[in-house]
């Protein structure tokens, strides 16, 4: 059967859980031979184990000869690097601004900044070499604006949006797209950890919060992914894809719908036309 990413290489950071877990199995689904890249081996490799054509590297995305070397080994192992997806990822430093240390903020920087920046470079690298390639950066709804995250992770994630914009402008010309997702709240491991609340209760906690209705999974991330890394997107670059069931554009709708009944009662805007 022909899938939408038949014949071509990918590696995934944080692929040993959620968003990454799952764009992996699609990926593979697709027809990529995927490399998958993780902290955690025996899940890793777990997972590499399920799937046709994909292979385990022992990755951490903050060394440069670990992003350097999971480069290289793609490029051994399968012939080419034709998708990078950066996204592994923690949420990092919490609490005030006025209380965050400074070694917290480093270390969370580490992971969600210089690991994109990592991995945008090295595949670019590869990529450079078998004429073009498409890096996909995870990026979250906390890169848009404020107050939907710790402030370590809002400032990395607006900065990943940065890189985004700013790789892909110079990549164009050597055929090498650049683009990042931007998922809301996500039923992962990564939510329940920092909630403590089981994913049951999350999911219907998230179904709440949604306009869609719509609880999200990881699964629902990995389909932005397999739409920007395969030939469909091949005009899309430079580009924020947000995924979030509606929750970024719900409280300016809902500020707008209380904000009018709260002036005009329940006359409507259109009624007095
Ligand atoms: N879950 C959400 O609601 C949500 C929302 C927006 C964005 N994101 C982003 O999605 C990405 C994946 O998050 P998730 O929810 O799937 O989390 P997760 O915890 O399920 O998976 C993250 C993976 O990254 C790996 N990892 C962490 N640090 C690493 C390092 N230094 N080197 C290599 N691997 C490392 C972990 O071992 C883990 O397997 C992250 O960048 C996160 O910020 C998540």
């Amino acid at each position: 059967m022909m899938g939408r990413l038949n014949g071509k290489v990918a590696v995934v950071t944080g692929a040993a859980s959620g968003i990454g877990a799952a764009t992996a199995r699609l990926f593979a689904a697709e027809g990529a031979r995927v490399v998958l890249a993780d902290l955690d081996v025996a899940a890793g490799e777990r997972l590499s184990g399920e799937l046709a054509d994909a292979l385990f590297c022992r990755t951490d995305v903050t060394q440069e000869a670990d992003v350097a070397a999971l480069v290289d080994y793609a490029v051994q192992s399968f012939g080419r690097l034709d998708c990078m997806v950066n996204n592994a990822g923690f949420i990092g430093a919490i609490g005030s601004v006025r209380e965050t240390q400074l070694s917290h903020w480093r270390a969370t920087m580490a992971v969600l900044l210089d690991g994109v920046f990592l991995g945008c470079k090295h595949a670019a690298r590869a990529m450079v070499v078998s004429g073009g390639g498409t890096i996909l950066n995870t990026a979250s709804v906390a890169g848009l604006r404020g107050g939907f995250g710790a402030h370590a992770y809002t400032t990395a994630k607006h900065a990943v949006i940065g890189l985004t914009r700013s790789a892909a402008s110079e990549l164009a010309p050597l055929g090498i797209r650049v683009n990042a997702v931007a998922p809301g709240s996500v039923v992962t491991p990564l939510i329940e950890s920092l909630t403590g609340v089981d994913s049951d209760t999350l999911g219907k906690l998230a179904e709440q919060a949604s306009p869609l209705g719509r609880a999200m999974y990881a699964e629902d991330i990995a389909g932005a992914f397999a739409y920007l890394a395969s030939d469909t997107a091949a005009h899309v670059t430079g580009q924020v894809i947000t995924v979030d069931a509606g929750v970024t554009m719900a409280p300016v709708v809902a500020d707008f719908h209380q904000a009018e009944a709260a002036f005009l009662g329940p006359t409507s805007l259109l009624a007095q036309f």
